[in-house]
């Protein structure tokens, strides 16, 4: 008889429910409704209840087997050796734990040698090769049965479908794990978005929404990696004695095998290990959720044997969750140096990776409806280094009966102006331009921030409190501050307020690169504001200058063009200008590169129509290199259009204008001159 209370087979019953659900929809349909840290807490509860009451474990609890069902939609693949799990260690103990079991077991007195590498987060898959030939691949589904995914295996363009070397195996079982860059998935996710297709929620998702395609033509467009480390089957081969020379080997047959796992010794280098991951994690181009050590010689991992789930010469020490789920209690909406409208969720506070979290961005109005949140949700929230906290998504079957639609305000939150969303784009904009103090603060903090004026001392909150207290308003009073007035504001001394005053008086020498930039024009960042600062060499000629004419500098279009000209047609920004230059800032005059010896010095070209040999840009690059400069439109003063296949209406106004048109022969010979 259990002696285990209707409450204790109560929750059994819920948790099995619960992890059967959140299985089914991470496995079947790659969309996780919780965070995996959570899931995580769930399964260790069952866990520990059914170590507690051993006669209540039945056959068919979640606990006892590896994933999910594979779904019926692919060929089904027996694995002739199971494909296992791995427990999880979630602390500094529970990994020493680890090392003493495995120390107990084998009677070792010694530190013991492990090969570690970082747990990737992404899907298990194995890879069958017979005298070389990648003959089969299949995910690990449940970890006896899987489904096979051959094709879409082979259109990763690193997986060899034949093993490199003359030495080979006749039959090797291989397994590794199939992933995406974080990169990769932005960019996937990006054209998804334009295209109106499906949106994943993380790279794993995405990972394994596209191994798991039917149409294997998907998955070829999908930027998957993939890196080996283990085997299951290797037949008529020396075997290695040590996991770490496995990996060597499957290296040296063409199987990528991650670059950053290396042999340690003992739970401290494990810990070594661990932290120095940690550190490096946020640089990695891939999502990992932990370490993975094993026993490395190969003899003891045989001696270790298997529990039920996992190896017993194998454990993931888990990194501390960076998504956990909390309530959204409220939405305000920030307003940035543009006038940008963004939405931040007040919270209930979370401790998410160690840190309190109780504001999370939501990014725009055209995510909130995406993921549709509502005031009243339990969300899950991420935070990852050191980047701004996201809301991820709506946990849907947490939704209360009452939620609140978010709607975006008509009227500006600081200064009341009229609230304006165009179009085609995302953002929602405060109308108030400099009337809003809002604007005002994030440009003068945008002109004192490092890559800009760089003044030190300056920082947000002083600014925040000088623009409340109307000391200054633009970013021109900011030179006619007074050691008094700062010494005179709230926990600023003395000393402080002189350095900020000596930090002010420095930043007045500048360069005229910095100085575009700390203008805050919209899209113009520092490599922008550098490209134009060679080009037009003076601010004069920039300020001057039209829509055309900005075109013609390198990796400007339409659009910023637009925004450098809008800029200076304001006179409220002029006058800025002015002043500041009175106040004194100056910079060094831009020696011409002695650009009237370049052979193609004072000519402008009009490229139009595709070109073979090279890319349109390619052509800008090359002729700008010359000299010449390179315009987006025709007019009188074009020296010739360049017009390539299928030109168009470029090509019908030089023909209007009497201007000469050059074929892409007639480029090339143009591009040799001397
Ligand atoms: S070894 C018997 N090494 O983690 C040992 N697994 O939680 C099998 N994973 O199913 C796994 N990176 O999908 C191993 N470097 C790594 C890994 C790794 C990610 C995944 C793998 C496995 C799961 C277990």
């Amino acid at each position: 008889m259990s002696k285990a209370g209707s409450n204790t087979l109560q929750r059994i019953k819920h948790l099995r429910e619960q992890i059967n659900l959140h299985n089914h929809n991470y496995y079947v349909l790659d969309q996780p409704g919780i965070p995996d840290a959570e899931y995580d807490r769930l399964f260790r509860e069952l866990q520990t209840l059914e170590a507690e009451h051993p006669d209540l474990v039945s056959a068919d609890s979640p606990t006892q087997r590896v994933g999910a069902k594979p779904s019926t939609a692919f060929r089904q693949v027996k694995h002739e050796v199971p494909m296992l799990s791995l427990g999880n260690a979630f602390s500094d103990e529970e990994l020493k734990a680890f090392n003493k079991r495995v120390c107990d077991r084998i009677s070792w007195k010694d530190l013991i040698e492990y090969s570690a590498e970082p747990k990737l987060d992404g899907l298990a898959v194995s890879l069958l090769y017979e005298k070389g030939l990648l003959l089969r691949a299949a995910t690990r589904g449940d970890g006896n049965t899987g489904e096979d995914i051959t094709d879409n295996i082979k259109t990763i363009a690193t997986v060899p479908l034949k093993l490199l070397g003359r030495n080979m195996p006749s039959r090797l079982e291989v397994r590794g794990e199939v992933f995406m860059t974080r990169k990769g998935f932005e960019r996937m996710n990006e054209q998804a978005k334009k295209a109106g297709e499906k949106i994943f929620a993380n790279p794993r998702n995405a990972a394994a929404g596209s191994l798991r395609q039917l149409d294997s033509r998907i998955t070829a467009k999908r930027p998957l990696e993939i890196y080996f480390y283990g085997v299951g089957i290797l037949k008529d081969f020396d075997m290695p004695t040590t996991h770490s020379e496995m990996l060597l080997l499957l290296r040296s047959l063409g199987l990528r095998v991650n670059p950053e796992s290396r042999v340690v010794k003992g739970v401290q280098g494990c810990l070594r290990y661990y932290n120095n991951i940690g550190k490096k994690r946020d640089n990695l181009p891939y999502d990992i959720d932990g370490v993975v050590y094993k026993v490395n010689d190969l003899e003891l991992q045989q001696e270790l044997g298997f529990v039920s789930r996992a190896p017993r010469w194998a454990i993931a020490h888990k990194f501390a969750a960076q998504e956990e789920t909390t309530v959204l209690n409220a939405v305000e909406f920030q307003v940035g140096r543009t006038g940008a409208l963004t939405p931040v969720a007040r919270l209930k506070p979370v401790n998410v990776a160690g840190v309190t979290v109780s504001n999370a961005t939501l990014h725009n109005m055209d995510e909130i409806e995406r993921k549709d949140v509502r005031i009243g949700d339990t969300v899950i929230i991420r935070r990852a280094g050191d980047v701004i906290p996201e809301v991820v998504s709506v946990v849907l079957e947490r939704r209360p009966q009452r939620t609140q639609k978010i709607k975006l305000p008509t009227q500006c939150p600081v200064c009341g102006s009229a609230v304006i969303s165009i179009e085609d784009e995302a953002v929602a904009r405060c109308s108030g331009g400099l009337f809003c103090s809002a604007q005002r603060k994030e440009a003068i903090k945008h002109f004192a921030s490092r890559k800009a004026m760089d003044i030190d001392g300056l920082g947000d909150k002083l600014i925040e409190q000088l623009v409340d207290e109307s000391i200054i308003d633009h970013v021109d009073d900011l030179y006619h501050l007074k050691i008094g007035q700062l010494a005179a504001l709230e926990r600023m001394g003395d000393k402080s307020a002189e350095n900020i005053i000596g930090a002010l008086q420095k930043s007045k020498t500048t360069t005229l690169s910095r100085f575009i930039y700390a203008l805050g024009i919209r899209e113009v960042g520092e490599a922008t504001a550098q490209n134009l600062a060679s080009h037009f060499e003076n601010l004069d000629e920039l300020m001057q200058a039209d829509e055309e004419k900005l075109q013609t500098v390198q990796d400007i279009g339409p659009v910023v063009a637009q925004h450098v000209v809008t800029f200076f047609k304001q006179k409220h920004n002029l006058e800025i200008i002015h002043r500041l230059q009175q106040a004194g800032i100056n910079w060094p005059s831009i020696q011409k590169i002695s650009g009237d010896k370049l052979p193609l010095a004072g000519k402008t070209y009009v490229l139009t129509g595709t070109l073979s040999g090279m890319t349109r840009d390619e052509a800008k690059q090359k002729l700008q290199a010359l000299g010449a400069k390179v315009a987006g439109s025709v007019s009188k003063s074009t020296t010739a259009v360049i017009a390539g296949e299928n030109a168009g209406s470029k090509l019908e106004k030089a023909e209007s204008l009497g201007i000469p048109v050059l074929t892409e022969a007639d480029l090339r010979k143009l591009l040799q001159k001397p």
